[in-house]
This record gives C-alpha cells, sequence and structure tokens, in this order.
C-alpha cells in the first residue's frame, strides 16, 4: 500500500462517503481519534485484520509518522486523515456505524483557561455514542 492510498484528504473526500467501498470490502469500523505516532492503530490493526480502522489526527508530523508506519507494516486496513475528531465524526461518518471508537492519552488541557481545547467532553461523548453501533 502506498502513502497516497493511506492518508485521505479531506478535501478529496465525499460528505459521509460509503467506507466499504473505500476500505473495498465490508468489515467492523473502528475509530481512533488523536493517534500520534501510530504505535496503537498499528498494533491494534495488525491484531484484527477482520476489522477496517480509521485514525485521526490534528498534527501534521505525528499524522505523517504514523502514515510511514502503516506503510512499512504493508497494512490494508488502516486510513488516516489529518483533521480534527469531532469534525471527522459529524463531517465523514453516518449514524450507528461505528463498533468502537479509540481514545489513548488525549491531551490533558488541565489549566481551566484551556478547558476549550480538551477533547473529552459530556457532548463529545454524546457525539460519539450516536455514530456507534448499539453494542459499541
Ligand atoms: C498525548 S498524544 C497521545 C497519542 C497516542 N494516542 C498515544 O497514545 O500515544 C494526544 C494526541 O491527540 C492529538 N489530538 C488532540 N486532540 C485531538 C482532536 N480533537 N482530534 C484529533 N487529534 C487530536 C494530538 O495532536 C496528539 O497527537
Amino acid at each position: 500500500m502506498e502513502l497516497k492510498e493511506i492518508v485521505l484528504k479531506e478535501n478529496e473526500l465525499e460528505i459521509k462517503p460509503d467506507w466499504e467501498r473505500i476500505f473495498k470490502r465490508k468489515a467492523p469500523l473502528f475509530l481512533e481519534i488523536g493517534i500520534g505516532n501510530g504505535e496503537f492503530i498499528v498494533w491494534v490493526a495488525k491484531k484484527n485484520p477482520e476489522s477496517n480502522f480509521i485514525g485521526v489526527e490534528v498534527s501534521k508530523k505525528y499524522l505523517k509518522k504514523a502514515a510511514n508506519r502503516v506503510v512499512n507494516e504493508g497494512l490494508k486496513n488502516v486510513k488516516l486523515m489529518h483533521i480534527e475528531g469531532s469534525k471527522f465524526i459529524s463531517k465523514f461518518l453516518e449514524r450507528e456505524t461505528l463498533s468502537g471508537v479509540y481514545i489513548n492519552f488525549p491531551d490533558p488541557w488541565f489549566k481551566k483557561k484551556h478547558k476549550k481545547r480538551r477533547l473529552i467532553s459530556q457532548p463529545f461523548v454524546w457525539l460519539i455514542s450516536a455514530f456507534c453501533l448499539a453494542y459499541c
């Protein structure tokens, strides 16, 4: 798999695309928000070849590192995008389509003045739950 097949461009993808077409197969779909250097998504995708994984990341530098890792491992069940997590969900997913969401070690932003930057909040959890299947 080449880098351009793994990294999807926000401005080139239609709104709420058919993910089965993009992955070229029907499979449970998992999302990781804030993939960092891609260590986790590569590990979990290798362990679960029967599932499809999308990883999103706001840092271009980390996304590139993660993408190289996916290419080096030759994984066909991973797609990545440089985009903010809740924007990705609202723009590119249909409701009740995810089999699981991973958010590992999100940036803490513990200072009150940085509260707005925090990823996990009650509205965010409600948003995620609407896009997950019942058992998610
Ligand atoms: C502390 S790092 C953890 C990285 C990785 N999950 C791990 O466990 O090694 C948090 C990552 O989440 C990314 N991030 C933070 N908020 C995000 C958001 N709203 N959407 C997408 N990525 C986000 C950051 O750029 C950073 O790479």
